[in-house]
């Protein structure tokens, strides 16, 4: 009886094991975007991108279209200052995410761009590198 107890204990632990390693290893990197996207930027531009307040939308406006080889620097430096986004000015602030690696950025900018309006461009981890190296932002703490 004791040993087929331990057994079952055993047992137990070890499909919660391979579950757990399972549901991490099956989310795709879309999936790593919107987890980051909710993490790091909804709680300012919004659950869909929409907005909100003083804070920018950033789900089909012009100023994402036009940004599309800035976006790392953007999430990698921050930004402030006056900007316009689809003719309503913003003057605002936005700290910097320098503790995201660039797979991670990656991730989250395929994700912004795969946001409802938005054309749908994609990233991979040398375009963030090449991205990064060009960057002519200042970094916001
Ligand atoms: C604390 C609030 C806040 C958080 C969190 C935040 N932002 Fe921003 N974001 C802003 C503000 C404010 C601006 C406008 C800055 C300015 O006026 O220069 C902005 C501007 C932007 C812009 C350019 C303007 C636009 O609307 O197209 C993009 C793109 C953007 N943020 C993406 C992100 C992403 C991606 C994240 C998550 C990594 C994020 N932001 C996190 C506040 C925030």
């Amino acid at each position: 009886m004791k040993l087929g107890f331990r057994a079952i204990i055993i047992a137990v632990i070890g499909i919660g094991l391979v579950s757990v390693i399972t549901v991490r290893g099956c989310r795709t990197p879309k999936d790593k975007g919107k987890i980051l996207y909710e993490l790091h930027c909804q709680t300012c531009h919004g659950e869909k991108g929409e907005g909100f307040y003083s804070y920018p939308p950033i789900a089909g406006v012009d100023y994402v279209e036009d940004h599309k080889d800035e976006i790392a620097c953007i999430i990698y430096y921050g930004m402030e200052g006056p900007i316009e986004v689809d003719g309503v000015e913003y003057d605002g602030r936005m700290l910097g995410n320098p503790q995201l690696t660039e797979t991670q950025i990656a991730n989250l900018a395929n994700y912004i761009y795969g946001l409802p309006g938005n054309s749908g461009a994609s990233f991979n981890k040398t375009d963030i590198q090449n991205q990064l190296e060009n960057c002519n932002y200042k970094p916001i703490k």
